[in-house]
């Protein structure tokens, strides 16, 4: 497939590259496989050569990676946005456990959910998602079919419990617990083992719900499952207050701790929250090569103060954005990015304590800005859960996953959606960074024209 048009990505965070009127060029196996402007001989040539006209993305529209997801509870989109006037601990008893042994004694009910949230997935460009799901290995392997047959990247988290305050989901003993982690790693697998590697978009990923779900013994052992089979892991840590109280009460440690002693923070793991990890924390987490995901939305409900983002970049954590579905009502990682940036301008002329080589305390801007949020939600994300080389920006070797967006009818100068534009349509025929902050802040699904995951195309017109 040979792509001609706008491309906009965010290769370094802070970093927006908008390539005018490029060529793209996608091989067989959906890798992009030549990115260079249109006006290059070579490009002209292989526009001259194309055995199928290629795609023209045209003025007013441009391609920009897929966004990525990094924590997201599946079963819990079924009461999205309900039900947020609890403190953590009592709305997980409240509702979310609920819930999810609801899809688990009804699997005709965990597909139909499933499915509408792959369709919700699609329309609001989400190409690769950090799921969560049940405890129930059978619930967890209809939520990898759907992703799969939806086109979706998704990696699937069966729940790993055997604490519960709700004891009728809960598993028997850690022992159960880790023959089902396992049970299911390698089903999850099975699924899309007949396809090409390129075409296995799900994968399994161990998720120790959180500390307080889950003994000792079954965070050791799901440690050593993880190093044994190159797994990846997920969880909770550092999130509100109600739940570290409960560790420290419980379990008298500090869940990084805990998370630490068990072998649970590698390079493969990625961590939802972290809202009460100070910078020498942080420095931890950036130590182990741990990542986080993080929930602005769902932290501001749940966690009472807001994560320390800045800081985190800074010392080098790597860190993606996650809708939280249902801790956040919104699965739109564009109102995610925007949460991001709105939470992170409330703490400006907050001072830092400088912490790398230096005591001295130090003005630091501690917002990010939407060009920082973008990276955060393609690149970011992509780093986080240790995709190839280059994926989440246009670069030669890297999956094609990309969205069309479209700002404006180029000939009629109308803008789509919510976007109104009232300057001179001739200033719009070049694509400027003006438009793209427009549409990322007022930009809805819209704007929306075409996703694609691998190479394939997933939705064409809105
Ligand atoms: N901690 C443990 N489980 C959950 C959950 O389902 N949602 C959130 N936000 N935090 C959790
Ligand atoms: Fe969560």
């Amino acid at each position: 497939m040979l792509i001609r048009g706008n491309l906009v990505h965010c290769p370094e965070l802070g970093q927006l590259d908008i390539l005018r009127d490029f060529v793209l060029a996608v091989d067989e196996s959906g890798r992009v496989s030549y990115v260079a402007p249109a006006n290059r001989p070579e490009s002209q040539q292989m526009l001259a050569d194309a055995a199928e006209p290629p795609l023209v993305i045209e003025q007013g529209s441009f391609l920009i990676p897929t966004f990525c997801d990094l924590h997201l509870h599946a079963p819990q989109f079924l009461y999205q946005g309900t039900g947020l006037h609890l403190p953590l601990m009592e709305w997980l008893d409240e509702y979310a456990f609920k819930a999810e042994e609801g899809l688990d004694n009804d699997p005709v009910l965990a597909d139909k959910v499933y499915k509408r949230l792959a369709t919700r997935l699609i329309e609001n460009g989400t190409g690769a998602v950090l799921l969560f799901g049940t405890i129930k290995t059978e619930t967890n392997l209809i939520l990898a079919r759907v992703m799969q047959e939806a086109g979706i990247r998704g990696f699937v988290g069966k729940l790993s419990m055997d604490i519960s305050s709700r004891p009728s989901y809960m598993e028997e003993s850690a022992e159960a617990s880790l023959s089902e982690a396992r049970s299911f790693s390698e089903r999850c697998c099975d699924l899309v083992a007949h396809l090409p590697d390129h075409e296995r978009l799900v994968h399994p990923v161990l998720t120790p719900r959180f500390v307080p779900t889950c003994s000792d013994e079954l965070l050791e052992g799901l440690g050593q499952l993880s190093a044994q089979a190159d797994l990846r892991i997920q969880s909770h840590m550092s999130e509100a207050h109600d739940e570290l109280e409960w560790v420290q009460r419980e379990r008298g440690s500090h869940d990084i701790d805990i998370f630490a002693k068990h072998g649970l923070l590698t390079p493969r793991t990625v961590q939802a929250h972290c809202t009460f990890l100070d910078p020498p924390l942080l420095t931890q987490v950036a130590e182990y090569e741990t990542a986080i995901a993080h929930c602005p939305l769902s932290n501001a409900y749940f966690s009472a103060k807001p994560f320390r983002l800045r800081e985190a970049l800074q010392l080098g954590v790597k860190v993606g954005l996650g809708t939280d579905i249902a801790g956040g009502y919104d699965v739109d990682v564009l109102s995610c990015m925007r949460h991001a940036v709105a939470i992170s301008r409330m703490r400006e002329g907050e001072r830092i304590v400088a912490t790398a080589g230096t005591s001295a305390e130090q003005e630091t801007n501690l917002s990010i800005d939407w060009k920082e949020a973008l990276y955060l939600a393609t690149r970011g994300g992509a780093i986080a859960l240790g995709l190839p080389s280059g994926t989440g920006s246009f670069s030669v070797g890297s999956p094609f996953d990309a969205q069309c967006i479209r700002l404006f009818d180029a000939r009629t100068g109308e803008g789509v959606g919510a976007l109104d534009f009232f300057d001179d349509l001739s200033e719009r025929q070049v694509l400027s960074v003006d438009s793209i902050e427009k549409w990322w802040c007022l930009g809805d699904t819209r704007n929306r024209q075409q996703v694609w995951v691998q190479g394939k195309m997933i939705k064409f017109g809105c």
